[in-house]
């Protein structure tokens, strides 16, 4: 049986291109009964960046929150890192197996350093902590706590994840088989949607559509979509139009036929907006409602998360003994 985890970073507002990209296909997996699933929020991985104790905290009921309100089945194991002291504890074990070198050459550490050296050439290790220079041994550390043997990410994971394989292969090698070596599983067909300038949708470009965006802010953001200079009655190419690819990502395929045809016919630009705009807020108004409720409920998405650090936690607990066995350390009282 194959064991799927992933851990999603409690930084930042969801939009619409995280939904079709990430979160609708995670929540689709999430009710596969033929694999264990572990989805967990990554809040030490988002100390990191972000030391704001407030932020830290309502960043995390907000994730939370979007990953439930979207829909996420209860059958998974759904938890918050810093609620499995083991995975804390594994970390150590795991940064005594990694060679310096191995982390000298992960993209994210390599790319703060090259940007040190553009602008200050004094000290390439400029505002970099160890925090970030050890991320990808965190994450080892989440991925093998549970033996997890696929790991659902986007690309500029995967080598975080390959990194997590050679650590659990160094492990094994040294103090006998323990870990499950994890596999990066790559979805080619998740959507990209266009943001509000046309180019991919992203926090960084400023350009996104909040996944769960109070009605009159949805309609104002669909209203700013770029399009062209085309007048009402012109035909339209629908492949090359932004409102058209969002449409699509949530549509059927004869409802995008039928947009289609209004495309060909020349329908006007503000009328197709009005159009995306009725059409997504009827698909996010429930997961929108719910999702308002669990905000206005903390206490409750805080029982939801302890009961999945509970529920983790009766995996990583006994493992853990195993893995200060195969060391040798003695047993916790
Ligand atoms: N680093 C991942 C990201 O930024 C999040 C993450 C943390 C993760 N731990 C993980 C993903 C373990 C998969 C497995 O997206």
């Amino acid at each position: 049986m194959d064991t799927v985890l992933t851990g999603i970073t409690t930084t930042g507002t969801p939009h619409i291109g995280n939904y079709v990209g990430a979160i609708r296909p995670t929540v689709l997996a999430s009710f596969d009964t033929s694999v264990t699933s572990f989805y967990f929020l990554a809040d030490y991985h988002s100390l990191v960046k972000s030391r704001d104790p407030g932020q830290m905290a309502c960043s995390t009921l907000e994730i939370a929150a979007s990953w439930l309100a979207a829909g996420l089945s209860s059958e998974c194991i759904f938890y918050r890192q810093s609620d499995v002291p083991e995975i804390m504890e594994l970390t150590w074990i795991l940064t005594c197996m990694t060679a310096k070198g191995l982390m000298n050459r992960a993209h994210a550490y390599k790319g703060a350093v090259a940007e040190n050296e553009a602008t200050d050439k004094k000290d390439p290790d400029k505002g970099i902590t160890m925090g970030l220079f050890c991320y990808p041994i965190l994450m080892a550390a989440d991925i093998l706590m549970f033996k997890a043997n696929k790991v659902p990410v986007g690309k500029d994971q995967i080598q975080h994840v390959e990194m997590a394989r050679d650590i659990a292969g160094r492990f094994n090698h040294h103090y006998g088989e323990t870990f499950v070596l994890p596999e990066a599983v790559i979805d080619e067909n998740a959507a990209v949607l266009p943001g509000l300038d046309g180019r991919k949708m992203s926090k960084s470009y400023g350009n996104i559509i909040p996944l769960f965006a109070e009605e009159k802010v949805l309609r104002k953001l669909i209203m700013r979509i770029k399009t062209n200079s085309q007048e009402p009655g012109e035909p339209k190419d629908p492949d090359t139009s932004a409102l058209f690819s969002i449409y699509r990502a949530f549509s059927s395929d004869e409802e995008a036929e039928s947009i289609r045809k209004l495309y060909t016919g020349g329908i006007a630009w503000g009328e197709m907006k009005q159009m995306l705009f009725e059409y997504l807020n009827e698909h996010l108004k429930e997961p929108r409602e719910e999702y308002n409720k669990l905000i206005a409920a903390p206490d409750y998405v805080e029982q939801v998360l302890q009961r999945g650090a509970q529920k983790a936690r009766e995996v990583s607990h006994p493992f853990m003994a195993k893995i200060r066995a195969a060391i040798g350390l003695q047993p916790l009282g």
